[in-house]
């Protein structure tokens, strides 16, 4: 697909995204005027209301099609990006191969921002999830995102040079998102421990990026025990994914930001067996992975002058006669010994050793860790924001703000002392599980932490009801791309002060 930022043309058809806003009558008046409509008639039937999409055949003008698109009251990033998104996919199959938005009624100093939104919306709403599918869907001819396809986005303003960065960044986004999003709706069949590393190591060289994959061997050399556990009942073997991207040469030194993300590539609970009804979902148990990956591939392929190292743990958590069992008391790379009592418990066990390994290595000035960590993190905020944990208030702002930004939402929950009191346990150092149906996902933060050595800027950011859920690309839940964009920018963001 070419992408293009022009002041004056005229595509087959043109999106024009349209807030509900005082000037709103105005504009449907002009566009009516343009069209040889009667503007009563378009402002009574048009409203703006979110996700509305009114189609306006036009005589006389050049454009012969406008697609008016409803963005509600805002018309922020977020808003643009998952409107376009949502219209993109409805009707991807009727798009001309040349398509406009129309972005002339923003103010000038938000277009960079806007260009990013609407080119990564566009582009993720071609999404196709049938990655397995031997018959594709019937009738489907796309023209838009075909072969000689064109998006233009139309501005009015001298500032193309920034603009064309922004659309460039949000066609570097939706590349990288695709590509979580085939990780994260693979089934586990298809993204068994060893291929996911295969598809690490294969994609991030691709990109640039330094990458090693510590086998079974090296896990046990460097006693990541913890991790060990909980692939043991597997026949596929876990693995330690470790990435690390660095600006070209001549940069000015930069804080270097550590990233850890769970990649539980099938969690059946082991011998705490889940419940079989939604087992098919934790296919997406590695979607922290899926955004650290996604976050350095995008900095790689976007040469941002920001320093990352990552560790991805990596496991299938089976039920299996040589599976770890409630009560069995296990190593972890930081020395401590831990009492398994919830076997399903095992992201915590798994993120122990990727976050005390990153931390020791590379001494990381920032150390995040994110995961589909707890189900108790979705009974809390629902699916409207992940969790986020940490003791240091500068970090907690920084990455609650970066959510803000791009519409990936945090809610910082508390890591009091008096929730570690549960985690102690009779025979070992710690135990995984309080054994109480109470507050899990903190506990479970309060888990980690105790593997970080009291690391002054470590985050945990639970995305358990974020990374997998309802979206128009599927019928069933699917691929969000939840963190991707949200750890970058936080990263950028961080940098820049
Ligand atoms: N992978 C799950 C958490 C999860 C739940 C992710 C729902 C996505 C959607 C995690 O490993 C888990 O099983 N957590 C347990 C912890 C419990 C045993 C303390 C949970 O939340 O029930
Ligand atoms: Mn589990
Ligand atoms: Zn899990």
């Amino acid at each position: 697909m070419i992408i293009r930022v022009l002041e004056k043309n005229a595509p087959d058809a043109l999106v024009v995204p349209l807030a509900q806003q005082e000037n709103l009558g105005a504009q449907l008046a002009a566009l009516a005027r343009l069209a040889g409509l009667d503007p009563a008639a378009l402002q009574n039937d048009f409203k703006a209301d979110p996700k509305e999409v009114f189609v306006v055949y036009a005589t006389g003008t050049a454009t012969r099609k406008f697609y008016l698109v409803g963005l509600g009251k805002k018309d922020n990033f977020q808003t643009l990006y998952t409107t376009l998104r949502a219209f993109c996919f409805r009707y991807r199959n009727k798009l001309p191969r040349q398509l406009g938005i129309d972005l002339r009624h923003f103010p000038a100093a938000q277009l960079p921002r806007l260009a990013d939104a609407a080119v990564s919306g566009m582009l993720l709403g071609l999404y196709q999830i049938g990655l397995y599918r031997k018959d594709p869907e019937p009738n489907t001819v796309p023209l838009f995102g075909g072969a000689k396809s064109e998006l233009q986005l139309l501005v009015k303003t001298s500032r193309h040079k920034e603009i064309t960065a922004g659309a460039r960044r949000g066609e570097v986004f939706a590349g990288v998102i695709r590509d979580v999003f085939d990780l994260m709706n693979a089934p586990g069949n298809k993204k068994n421990p060893g291929q996911l590393s295969d598809w690490i190591e294969r994609a991030g060289k691709d990109s640039g990026l330094k990458v090693r994959i510590l086998s079974l061997k090296e896990l046990k050399a460097k006693k990541l025990d913890a991790l060990l556990a909980v692939g043991q009942g597997s026949p596929h073997p876990p693995a330690m994914a470790l990435l690390e991207y660095r600006p070209k040469a001549g940069k000015s030194k930069v804080p270097l930001v550590g990233l850890v993300g769970k990649g539980v590539t099938f969690d059946t609970g082991g011998v705490s067996l889940k419940p079989s009804s939604n087992m098919h979902f934790m296919k997406s148990d590695m979607g922290g992975a899926a955004a650290v990956f996604g976050a350095l591939l995008v900095a790689a392929q976007l040469e941002l002058p920001v320093q990352l190292v990552a560790a991805v743990p990596i496991a299938e958590n089976m039920i299996d006669g040589l599976a770890i069992k409630p009560g069995d008391v296990i190593g972890s790379h930081a020395g401590k010994t831990i009492e398994v009592i919830d076997t399903d418990a095992e992201g915590r066990l798994i993120l122990a050793d990727g976050v005390s390994y990153l931390h020791r290595q590379e001494k990381p000035d920032v150390l995040i860790d994110i995961a589909t960590l707890t189900g108790s993190i979705i009974r809390t905020l629902g699916y409207a924001a992940a969790g986020l944990f940490t003791q240091n208030d500068q970090l907690a702002a920084a990455l609650t703000q970066a959510g803000e930004n791009c519409g990936e939402r945090l809610w910082r929950l508390p890591l009091w002392e008096e929730y570690a009191a549960d985690l102690k346990s009779d025979v070992a150092d710690i135990r995984n599980f309080s054994g109480k149906p109470m507050a899990e996902a903190i506990t479970a933060a309060k888990f980690i932490e105790q593997f970080t050595d009291g690391h002054p800027a470590w985050a945990h950011l639970d995305i358990a009801g974020m990374a997998f859920g309802d979206t128009e690309l599927g019928q069933s839940k699917t691929a969000t791309g939840y963190g991707v964009r949200l750890l970058v920018e936080f990263v950028e963001q961080w940098i820049a002060k």
